[in-house]
């Protein structure tokens, strides 16, 4: 398994392992599987400094992603990024998580970045697990704001110093 950096030839396969948590599973708010263009339009917002995406690759073919991005669009929350990680079903508890997170945090160390937040649907003990492994904490469960599959759902919110 490698970690690098994601690029546009990517742009299909971190579809691939984002569309399955779009129609299958809480991890995401999405509720329609975005499209190619606006995946390819998302790579390149995120090619450098405080907004990454790494993909983790096993055997040629990528199983994972990792991104940093914009927490809010006013310019004082510059320094705060939002970060989350995506897995293949066939690739979760492996390690790939936390190899994806740490490479990850080790480019963030390097740019300015101070705050790092991560927005957990609940339940999801092995997202929970592996940000608490890198130094999130708890700050607050917002409850019932997201509606997916047909019923309310509690959203916990986390956060890291950089
Ligand atoms: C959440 C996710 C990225 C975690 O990655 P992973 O590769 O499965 O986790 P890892 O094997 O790297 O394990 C990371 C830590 O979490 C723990 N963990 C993993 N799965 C767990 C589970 N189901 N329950 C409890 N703890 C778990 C591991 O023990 C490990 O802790 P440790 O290093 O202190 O021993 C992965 O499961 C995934 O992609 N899930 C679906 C998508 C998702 O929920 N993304 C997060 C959106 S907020």
């Amino acid at each position: 398994m490698t970690v690098r950096p994601a690029t546009d030839a990517d742009a299909a396969a971190i579809s691939a392992v984002y569309d399955h948590h779009v129609l299958h599973t809480l991890a995401t708010f999405d509720l329609v599987p975005p499209t190619l263009e606006h995946r390819r339009a998302w790579l390149a917002d995120h090619a450098g400094g405080r907004h990454r995406v790494l993909v983790a690759e096993r055997a040629g073919a990528v199983v994972g992603f990792a991104s940093s991005g914009r927490f809010r669009p006013r310019p004082a929350y510059d320094a705060t990024v939002e970060t989350s990680v995506y897995l293949a079903p066939d690739a979760v508890g492996q390690g790939l998580g936390r190899a994806l997170y740490a490479a990850l945090f080790e480019v963030l160390a390097g740019e300015d970045v101070h705050r790092a937040i991560a927005v957990i649907a609940q339940p999801n003990p092995a997202s929970e697990a592996l940000h608490r492994a890198f130094g999130f904490r708890h700050v607050g469960t917002f409850g019932e704001v997201g509606h997916k599959f047909g019923r309310y759902v509690d959203v916990a919110w986390f956060q890291k110093d950089v």
